[in-house]
Formats: C-alpha cells, sequence, structure tokens
C-alpha cells in the first residue's frame, strides 16, 4: 500500500477512509469466519505446523548457501578507482561480469561500493550528485550512499553491499552481502 501513514493519518477516521479502496478490493468477510469447526481448526494447526517446519529447514539451507558464497568471492581490483575524485562515481562488474556494481567515493574521500540493482525491481541505481544519494529513476527509490539504506520510495531493502578494502592507492571489492535489514520507514 503507498499511502502515506503520516501525522494526516492519525485518527480513526482518517486511517479508515484511507484503506477503504483496499477494503472494496479485498474484501474480508467476517460471517465466513463465525464458525470454526474442530476438524478445520486440526488441519490449520497441521498446516502450520509444517510450514514451520518447512521454513526452518528452508533458513538452514539458505544459511549453509551464505557461508558458502561469502567463501567464494575472489578480490578483484576496481580499475579506475585510484583516479576517482571526491563526489563522483564508476561503474564496475563484481563479483561475475553479470553482476553490475556502482563504486562512489563521497565528498569526505570514503569508498562505497554496492550492486547497482534497486531492491524494488532491479533497475540500476545511479549516483546523484547534487543530492549525495544514489537514486533509482524506475519508481523515485532513493538509498543513502554511505550505508545503502533506503532513503524513500518502495525499495523494500537496503542495496547489496560491495565489500571494500583499499591497498595502498587501489580499491578492491573482496565480497558482497546481501542488504538484509527492513526498512524502518
Ligand atoms: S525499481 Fe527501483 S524503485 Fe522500483
Amino acid at each position: 500500500m503507498s499511502t502515506k501513514l503520516t501525522e494526516e493519518m492519525n485518527d480513526e477516521g482518517d486511517v479508515r477512509r484511507a484503506v477503504a479502496p483496499h477494503q472494496r478490493d479485498f474484501p474480508y468477510e467476517r460471517g465466513e469466519e463465525a464458525h470454526v469447526t474442530r476438524r478445520e481448526f486440526c488441519n490449520f494447526l497441521a498446516l502450520t505446523s509444517t510450514a514451520l517446519f518447512v521454513s526452518a529447514a528452508g533458513f538452514a539451507a539458505q544459511g549453509a548457501l551464505d557461508s558458502r558464497g561469502a567463501e567464494t568471492f575472489v578480490p578483484a581490483k576496481i580499475e579506475g578507482a585510484e583516479a576517482l575524485a571526491p563526489g563522483a562515481a564508476l561503474n564496475f562488474r563484481y563479483p561475475t561480469e553479470d553482476d553490475t556494481a556502482i563504486l562512489v567515493r563521497t565528498a569526505d574521500g570514503q569508498y562505497h561500493a554496492y550492486g547497482q540493482k534497486c531492491t524494488h525491481l532491479a533497475c540500476p541505481v545511479y549516483y546523484e550528485r547534487q543530492r549525495q544519494r544514489l537514486e533509482c529513476p524506475c519508481h523515485e527509490g532513493g538509498f543513502d550512499v554511505s550505508t545503502g539504506n533506503v532513503l524513500y520510495g518502495p525499495p523494500p531493502r537496503p542495496l547489496d553491499q560491495i565489500v571494500l578494502e583499499v591497498r595502498g592507492a587501489e580499491v578492491w571489492a573482496v565480497g558482497r552481502k546481501a542488504g538484509e535489514h527492513e526498512r524502518s520507514v
């Protein structure tokens, strides 16, 4: 739902008016749930238990994959990074040729790098120099250039972070971490 939950919607009437279209589109019939049979309740419990078991197994498998993936990154020098001026950005590919990424050098001289795919629907983000943030042109998403966190728009999570190492004047990509934290706004 893209409806704004702000101070304009701080009483029940405002909230009900805002969600009315969604209630029409996705009606919820209370009468249908009034009488739940014992058999239906048991079926619900069995399905819930199965779903929890499958979810736990899925998390375990994902954890194993993630830890294995973290070990397979091959460090790669980012060509041109040493000549990057503060306030500028360049594109590179990491960890494979299919993975586009963006390196930004902020005004304080620090380097930050992210996978270039927006976490909403995978449009490429770019560095907006005036506002000093990463922006997605598809649906006006915005990300903090120092953290990758979502500033506004529909993206559900931060950008994937490219882990960097500065080796003398050179900048190397040494890993990639999924932007896992849910947005807080
Ligand atoms: S794809 Fe980036 S905001 Fe939708």
